[in-house]
């Protein structure tokens, strides 16, 4: 069972809970990877050989970055999307930022592409995570306590994930 996951991170907050998002995903005995696409090219051989592809960002006028749309418009062409689990976070600023509007832009997109989404629920009890984790940078602290949400998210997409493909 492999999961990518592509972000976009300029300062370092998005990638940051992205690697939360990993722990969680090893705990389930999966193997994800991590491509910040702010950084490097993803690898799109490795994407297209997963099963799951999880999509972060940072919140930018309420909204995901262009960066993942254009990704998600042009990079990803070359890959069977739709038969992947997707899913999506974001980090922001402020607790009205508009962090849901980005990750339902994101997951509105993925549907387009014929994905199933998973939000990582409410099912499992706490955390309830509503349609993606979100931590908010430097707002208390918020930022440290997300954490364990984010692993909690990583854990429970890494069971969904093999539930659907029988892994
Ligand atoms: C150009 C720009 C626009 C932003 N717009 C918002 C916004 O609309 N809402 C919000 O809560 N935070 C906003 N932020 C804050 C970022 O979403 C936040 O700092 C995020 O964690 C940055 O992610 P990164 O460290 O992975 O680059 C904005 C930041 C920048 C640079």
């Amino acid at each position: 069972m492999r999961i990518a996951i592509v972000c976009y991170s300029l300062t370092g907050h998005t990638a940051d809970m992205a690697s939360e998002i990993v722990k969680g995903i090893e705990e389930e005995g999966a193997e994800a990877k991590i491509f910040n696409i702010g950084k490097a090219p993803a690898d799109l051989e490795y994407i297209s050989s997963c099963n799951g592809l999880i999509i972060g960002t940072p919140t930018y006028l309420a909204s995901s970055v262009w960066q993942i749309k254009k990704w998600l418009e042009e990079d990803s062409k070359s890959i069977a999307l739709g038969d992947k689990l997707g899913g999506a976070f974001a980090t922001a600023h402020f607790a009205q930022g508009g962090q849901d509007t980005a990750i339902m832009d994101i997951l509105g997109q993925l549907l387009v592409k014929g994905m199933l989404v998973y939000s990582g629920g409410g099912s499992f009890g706490q955390p309830i995570i509503h349609h993606g984790p979100v931590a908010l940078d430097k707002v208390g602290s918020h930022y440290e306590e997300s954490r364990e949400m984010f692993r909690i998210y990583g854990s429970r997409f890494a069971k969904k994930a093999k539930e659907l493909f029988h892994d």
